[in-house]
């Protein structure tokens, strides 16, 4: 039974791998604007500089940039408790935004590479299916 079960998952994951691999990396930022407008942009600010001391910046973070799947990890289940931002300390909460994977890799595309972000990773729904929850616990 359970080689059926493992079988089964291999089957889907070589299948969803093929059906990702679809998307370009301009296409995921492209779909990424789209969901920054809708979920991220009333803190985060069009700009990416959030409110200093409250909402912690995009453009040009430390956290962000250095930290790839520790921010994957606060996207997908939501981040809160001290953490520091270019030498700012924030303490707030940020709930879970409800993204599924695909939807949080290509807000990441996004972020990574808006308002002078620059970055050669290419986030996938594969990689961020694999972010543990322990990360932000
Ligand atoms: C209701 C306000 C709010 C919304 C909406 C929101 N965030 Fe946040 N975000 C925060 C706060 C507050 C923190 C800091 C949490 C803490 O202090 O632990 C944070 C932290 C972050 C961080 C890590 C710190 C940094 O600045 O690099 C990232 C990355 C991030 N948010 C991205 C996003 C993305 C992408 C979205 C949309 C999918 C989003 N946020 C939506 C308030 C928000």
């Amino acid at each position: 039974m359970k080689i059926i079960v493992l079988i089964y998952l291999l089957i889907l994951g070589i299948f969803s791998s093929f059906l990702f691999q679809n998307k370009t990396k301009k296409e995921s930022i492209n779909a990424g604007s789209e969901i920054y407008q809708d979920f991220c942009l009333q803190c985060h600010l069009s700009t990416g500089n959030g409110v200093f001391g409250v909402f912690p910046p995009l453009k040009a973070s430390d956290y962000l940039l250095e930290n790839t799947n520790l921010s994957i990890a606060g996207i997908k289940y939501g981040l809160k408790g001290k953490i520091i931002v270019n030498n700012e300390e924030y303490n707030g909460v940020m709930i879970r935004q409800g993204l599924d994977n695909e939807e949080v890799a290509d807000v990441m595309n996004y972020i990574l590479n808006e308002w002078g972000n620059e970055t050669t990773d290419f986030i996938t729904p594969n990689q961020v299916s694999k972010i543990p929850k322990s990360l932000v616990e």
